[in-house]
């Protein structure tokens, strides 16, 4: 008797002492496993007389349940302490600040060149790209400027060294170049702008040696110079979001385009910010005019049945009016700064289905 007293003593002080469901797993094998030392009692039942099995069989079981319920019991207890504890340390402080998720910043450039694209795409023009690196001939013969003509020296061009054919690489002072390259590729009707980057060697606060520019290009039979009114004046009205804005066109030259004219929009320069679509005041944000006849040719274009026009503006110049930005430098500095400050959510892009009215 007394050995199955110490048995249930020791068994339920194993118990207690198992501190994690391993330890206690081990206790039920050694005590009710196949060859725990309670199943081999159970198993002497059957060997016993009937008198001494009748005296046996309720203590031998009676010890093997209370067992069982004191392994079933810890079990629930050590899973209890178990969920408490990672209850504990997964615990959520609703309280907390969120922690600040580091996202990157469109360049105000970047954005007003979607812009821009959106506002010219709602009109039905399509995106023409052409190299940094440019050809003279590509850059400034096509289009009317000849070498040795004056407006050469008006762009302050970057030459690279001059090849062995003779062909002089240049990074392309405007955006023009596409224009003939667009020409030469395409047959009218033709209805393309061009962002990118341009070059001209020169720096201040409103000169950088490498800025951008956004072209536009519209070569059919019948466009005239009331399209080209019309086309910019729906652009700064949907770009500089007002309902109405007055323009006024100087007539002025450029060797590519005939007639050409400078294009002033209206503006209130008093206060301390620049609004447009209201006020006595005039800025200048582009050029453009008829494209030339010679330059038609230049590309293979019949100018007895083809006219258009173009247009160039600078993308870096839109966007510091329309974003108040003071300076140009900063743009291309590369500041995380100033890109915070001025820079936009990656949302904050006009989705595909706004349109002119936005
Ligand atoms: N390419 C000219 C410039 O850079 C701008 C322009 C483009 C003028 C198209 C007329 C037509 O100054």
């Amino acid at each position: 008797m007394t050995t199955l007293e110490t048995l249930e003593r020791e068994t339920l002080a194993a118990i207690d002492a198992a501190n994690d469901d391993a330890a206690l797993e081990a206790v039920r094998i050694s005590a009710l496993g196949k060859k725990g030392a309670i199943s081999e009692l159970l198993k002497t039942l059957g060997a016993m007389s009937p008198d001494e099995r009748k005296a046996q069989g309720p203590l031998i079981n009676g010890l093997r349940d209370r067992v069982s319920a004191a392994l079933a019991a810890r079990k629930a207890a050590l899973g209890q302490a178990a969920l408490n504890a990672r209850l504990e340390t997964e615990r959520v402080d609703v309280t907390l600040p969120v922690r600040p998720v580091g996202m990157g910043r469109i360049h105000p450039v970047s954005q007003v060149a979607d812009e821009v694209q959106q506002i010219f795409a709602d009109m039905g023009f399509a995106v023409a790209e052409g190299p940094d690196i440019e050809d003279d001939e590509t850059n400034f013969g096509k289009l009317n400027i000849p070498p040795e003509h004056p407006a050469r020296q008006m762009h302050d061009t970057f030459y690279l060294k001059p090849q062995a054919d003779g062909v002089r690489y240049l990074l392309r002072t405007h955006t023009s170049p596409v224009q003939i390259r667009t020409m030469l590729q395409q047959r009218p009707p033709i209805r393309v702008i061009v962002p990118g980057r341009v070059y001209r060697c020169d720096s201040d606060q409103t000169h950088t040696p490498m800025f951008h520019q956004v072209e536009g290009l519209v070569i059919d039979e019948t466009t005239h110079m009331g399209h080209l009114k019309w086309v910019l004046e729906e652009f700064c009205k949907a770009f500089f979001e007002v309902p109405q804005v007055r323009m006024r066109f100087r007539p002025s030259y450029f060797p590519f385009t005939e007639p050409s004219a400078e294009v002033d929009i209206q503006c209130d320069r008093r206060g301390s910010e620049l609004r447009f679509g209201e006020g006595k005041d005039w800025l200048e944000i582009l050029g453009c005019g008829m494209v030339h006849p010679k330059v038609l040719e230049n590309c293979g274009i019949d100018p007895h049945r083809y006219q258009g026009f173009a247009f160039g503006a600078g993308l870096d110049r839109l966007a510091m009016l329309k974003y108040g930005i003071p300076d140009l430098r900063p743009m291309f500095e590369s500041d995380l700064r100033w890109l915070k400050h001025y820079g936009f959510a990656a949302l904050d892009i006009p989705s595909l289905a706004g349109g002119l009215a936005r």
